[in-house]
């Protein structure tokens, strides 16, 4: 990485992740980044747990891209270099409509002396879906609702015809692209963090624990079990339910409570929620958050109910 800086505001964020552990992500923007400085970061777009997400321009061809960037460690095999590998390898073979594009993944020195991984991915231009629940409230339109479901349920169908189960779908984690040109909006599932394929077990989490999202993991998922593609179909409910409620299906005030919540299966039904919901809607969700994983229903139920009772007039 390139930073055009004078030397003391070279090395002092170095000196501060040294004391700290934290890398100081806010002084990225404007440096060049990756294979031969190839990216130039712009801004920060998302930070979640491990990382931060930047939005850069590649000079190679002029694009806007997303970059994923978590800290990496000189010893090989740390959990987050497998982590990033398996991302950008399952993700890195995806090819539908509605997921985002995944261009490169690779590792490069920051602010002197950090490590960081990073994967590549097409920028998609627009908001998640947790920004579009902030501004709604509530009170978005069914047919919209169903608009955005089905390609959801598109996209997890054809990750699961591939054998792979995303893990962790939530309102973050789908996003819509609006086109620059016409304003056309397109459904893109992101984030393939810790989606896994189907037959294999990572050995990244040990037996009984968990990764997820408290309020969207199935309670397979929280009990630590395998899972398979019904885990997915769980939080799509979830995601779901809050599309068409403007509140989420589980609550609490933290992350135990809401797992309770979750394995007991405790939420208020849609109808006390917003009216005007078809019963056969309000079915589909409470089965596909049926903590029986055996009860839920599969995506082509999901998909016909959606396009009848809320396309259909
Ligand atoms: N390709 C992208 N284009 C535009 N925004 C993105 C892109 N990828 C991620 N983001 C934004 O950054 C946030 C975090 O990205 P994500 O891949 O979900 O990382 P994390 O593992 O931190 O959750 C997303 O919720 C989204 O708002
Ligand atoms: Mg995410």
């Amino acid at each position: 990485m390139n930073m055009r800086l004078p030397l003391i505001d070279r090395f002092w964020p170095s000196v501060v992740y040294r004391l700290t552990g934290r890398i100081p992500w806010d002084r990225l923007p404007g440096a060049d980044f990756g294979p031969d400085g190839r990216f130039r970061i712009v801004s920060v777009i998302g930070s979640g747990g491990s990382g931060r997400v930047f939005r850069a321009v590649d000079s190679h061809d002029n694009t806007t891209i997303a970059l994923k960037m978590v800290r990496g460690d000189a010893r090989r095999g740390t959990l987050n270099q497998n982590r990033v590998c398996r991302e950008a390898n399952i993700f890195g073979r995806l090819s539908h409509e509605n997921i985002a594009v995944a261009r490169s993944m690779g590792w490069d020195v920051v602010l002197g002396r950090i490590l960081v991984i990073y994967t590549e991915s097409e920028f998609i231009p627009g908001y998640d879906l947790e920004q579009l629940l902030r501004s709604s409230r509530g009170s978005l339109d069914l047919s919209l609702v169903a608009r955005i479901a089905l390609q959801v349920c598109c996209a997890l169908e054809y990750v699961h015809a591939e054998g792979v189960i995303h893990r962790d779908l939530k309102p973050t984690n789908i996003m819509i692209r609006v086109d620059p040109n016409d304003g056309s909006q397109v459904v893109k599932i992101i984030d393939f963090g810790i989606a896994r394929h189907l037959e294999q077990h990572s050995g990244l989490t040990r037996p009984g624990e968990w990764v997820g999202s408290p309020g969207y993991s199935a309670p397979e998922q929280l009990r630590g079990e395998s899972i398979d593609e019904r885990a997915d179909v769980f939080s799509f409910g979830a995601v779901l339910y809050e599309l068409i409620t403007g509140r989420h299906a589980f609550d609490g005030s933290s992350a135990r409570e809401i797992n309770r919540a979750v394995r007991a299966s405790r939420m208020r039904p849609i109808r006390d929620v917003r009216a005007g919901v078809p019963p056969q809607v309000e079915q589909l969700v409470e089965k596909m958050l049926d903590p029986d994983r055996e009860k839920r229903p599969s995506l082509e139920e999901v998909r016909s109910c959606l396009q009848t009772s809320l396309l259909r007039p």
